[in-house]
């Protein structure tokens, strides 16, 4: 049995100068796939699904797939709603059975963002469930949430949103973005440094697909505990079925696509807990 919240893993990434690896799954074999390549890495791992995916399938569906196959493998595995849009999601998700949640209170102001984030807060911690937050925008478009005006994250500002809020871990904005760049990503790194030195919670970089592998290890190296990838396994889930598919247009059996598909994100998920340095650390 290894399902467990993110505090554990988080505090001790964070103490170890390493990354957890957080991944958006999107069905069961998704799931597996993650789940085999954190085995095979030894590496703690976090499975994360947005709205617009518990809108797809439920809650109860995700929370099922991850709790089972969890039980099935030694390394510490955490099931977090990823950018959480409401109160009444955020707690459905921690009564389903989430052992993490994010509530996403970005978009508004300051004051609104705290408020909001300290209900579900005070709300979570009464069962030991861990909350992850955001302070400035993150930009681009995850699932049905599109941000087109991002804005990075006040040191001074994260400093308040966290003594105010008591959240467990706060995702900065930086200069990344949700789903493809279309250049190379500039990141305010400095930035990070300057937030790590005054705040003592994990941080969490949000949009790291296309982010170049240096990149994303100098933000690990500046105070980030907690990297998301969503957009390259949906990429690597697409690409390992349409290859299937070519190679054999008329196969109608799903559990040879999909076992196809399951490869191709088992092989990026590896990558990125190399890349996450949590390879070892279950
Ligand atoms: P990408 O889609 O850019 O990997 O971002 C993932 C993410 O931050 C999910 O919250």
């Amino acid at each position: 049995m290894a399902f467990v919240t993110t505090k554990q893993m988080m505090a001790l990434a964070d103490r170890g100068g390493y990354a957890i690896g957080a991944f958006n799954v999107e069905n069961m074999e998704m799931v597996k796939a993650v789940i085999k390549a954190a085995e095979q890495m030894e590496a703690p791992v976090i499975l994360q699904t947005t709205p617009s995916t518990v809108k797809y399938a439920g809650l109860s569906l995700y929370y099922a797939n991850v709790k089972a196959a969890a039980e099935n493998v030694k390394v510490p595995v955490a099931l977090h709603l990823d950018h959480g849009n409401s109160y009444g999601l955020a707690i459905q998700a921690m009564y389903t059975g989430y052992t993490s949640v994010m509530i996403d209170g970005s978009k508004e102001l300051l004051e609104e963002n705290i408020a909001l984030t300290k209900r579900v807060v005070d709300a979570c911690s009464a069962v030991g469930v861990p909350v992850e937050a955001e302070l400035g925008k993150v930009g681009g478009k995850e699932d049905d949430s599109e941000c087109n005006d991002p804005g990075y994250t006040e040191p001074e500002d994260a400093v308040r949103f966290v003594a105010e809020t008591g959240v467990q871990s706060l995702a900065v904005a930086i200069g990344t973005a949700h789903g493809i760049y279309k250049g190379e990503p500039k990141l305010d790194v400095d930035r990070l440094s300057e937030i790590r030195k005054r705040v003592d919670v994990p941080l969490v970089l949000h949009g790291a697909s296309g982010v170049p592998a240096e990149l994303v290890q100098e933000c690990i190296r500046r105070g980030i505990s907690k990297v998301n990838f969503a957009t390259e396994l949906r990429i690597a889930y697409s690409e390992g079925l349409k290859e299937y598919l070519k190679k054999d247009p008329n196969v109608f059996d799903p559990k040879k696509y999909g076992a196809a598909a399951m490869g191709y994100v088992t092989e990026l998920v590896c990558q990125k807990i190399a890349l996450c340095g949590s390879q070892g650390k279950a």
